[in-house]
């Protein structure tokens, strides 16, 4: 990334990045330039949890002046606006929420989780009390439909923060499991990767489910899926729990979802050579094209190995992109940069703008 003129971690003039974003050939950046143009045709309100902090602010900032979102910043008022005077940030329009400032709504938004939960020990006095909580209110704000999409995570570990998503926002109708995706790009194109944050270790029907978002979310992105079913093995050339498990995950797959490009048990190398497998594997549905899309047999493999790429393999990232989810709900990657964050809104809004068609996250 540093090559091409930007710098990969925190950018603090977003105009420059987006008229590089257009010229540079990257693939990945077209895709962001688009998602981002879209984001700004309809704005949309986004719940940042951990708003006292530097690079949430640079975000907001950057977010509000270029029209992609209005920012709502969940924390202690003194203490957003002492950090914005000390650093010179000019947000030009946003609106500032302390939970612990917000006796009633604490109250409304406890009672409603405590009628979603009143059977998972959840009574009306803890409900009020975990709304104290930024991750519980902010869910609730997009839950009650005053805020149109929740960001957090940039401070906090990964399960901490969507169990409180998951326990007030909930997954969307019709979808069982919610799953996490990384686009990696490079000159030899766009990845998609799943799950790479949720699930640790899925049973072949769940991967089945992973599977069904994961397509969805990457036309959500203007791709066609090709999807590879990742094993050690090729087609059951060796033994063992995974490439059980994956080939069986492959068979229903391809029963439940006749019209997607899927194939699988297949090495990683393997799902990506159209030569070898024209060669060796020909029946193969990806042996045409390749892979474009791949599905992990466990979060083990698919969180180590886009984190290898990204930082070794020096492939630009997005994500993790929470798909399956009833409203629209992104947790960062612990300490995001800046123009991560700002990706990340945008993606939120474009989601936030899809909640009522087929393809959203
Ligand atoms: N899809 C849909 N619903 C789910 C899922 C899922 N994948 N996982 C849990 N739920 C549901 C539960 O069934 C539960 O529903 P219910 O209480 O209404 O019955 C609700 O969500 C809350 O679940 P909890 O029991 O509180 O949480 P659980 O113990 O199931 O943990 C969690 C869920 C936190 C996602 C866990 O699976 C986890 O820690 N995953 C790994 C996270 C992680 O460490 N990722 C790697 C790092 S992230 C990174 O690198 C960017």
């Amino acid at each position: 990334a540093m090559e091409s003129g930007v710098a990969k971690k925190d950018i603090e003039d977003w105009g420059a990045y987006e008229v590089e974003l257009l010229q540079r050939i990257g693939i990945d950046q077209r895709l962001m330039s688009r998602i981002i143009t879209q984001a700004k045709q309809e704005p949309k309100r986004v719940v940042f949890a951990e708003a006292d902090n530097l690079k949430i602010l640079k975000a907001a900032q950057i977010i509000s002046d270029e029209g992609i979102a209005f920012p709502i910043l969940l924390g202690n008022a003194e203490k957003i606006k002492e950090l914005l005077i000390e650093n010179a940030l000019v947000i030009k329009d946003f609106l500032i929420v302390d939970p612990f400032e917000e006796k009633e709504k604490r109250s409304l938004y406890g009672n409603l989780l405590h009628n979603k939960r009143k059977r998972k020990g959840i009574t009306a006095e803890i409900g009020r009390k975990l709304m104290r909580n930024r991750n519980y209110y902010g869910a609730m704000m997009v839950e009650t439909g005053e805020a149109d999409a929740f960001i957090s995570g940039l401070t906090q570990e990964y399960g901490e923060t969507i169990k409180p998503a998951l326990q007030v926002i909930g997954v969307e109708e019709g979808i069982k499991r919610v799953a996490g995706m990384y686009i990696l790009s490079n000159r030899k194109g766009v990845y998609f990767f799943s799950d790479t944050t949720v699930n640790m270790d899925p049973t072949a029907e769940e991967l089945v489910d992973i599977i069904g978002v994961t397509a969805r979310g990457v036309k959500f992105f203007n791709f066609e899926p090709r999807i590879a079913m990742l094993s050690y093995s090729n087609f059951g050339s060796n033994e063992g729990a995974v490439p059980t498990k994956v080939a069986l995950a492959t068979r229903l797959a391809k029963e439940k979802y006749p019209d997607l490009i899927i194939d699988g048990d297949i090495q990683a190398n393997v799902a990506v050579d159209t030569a070898l497998q024209e060669e060796m594997y020909p029946f193969s549905a990806l042996a045409k094209d390749g892979a474009n899309t791949f599905i992990f047999p466990a979060l083990t493999s698919g969180n180590i190995a886009y984190k290898l790429l990204q930082e070794i393999g020096g492939m630009e990232a997005i994500g993790p992109l929470l798909m399956g989810m009833a409203k629209p709900v992104h947790i960062l990657q612990l300490g995001s940069s800046v123009r991560e964050i700002v990706n990340m809104v945008a993606i939120a809004v474009v989601d936030a703008q899809s909640q009522n068609s087929k393809i959203n996250l």
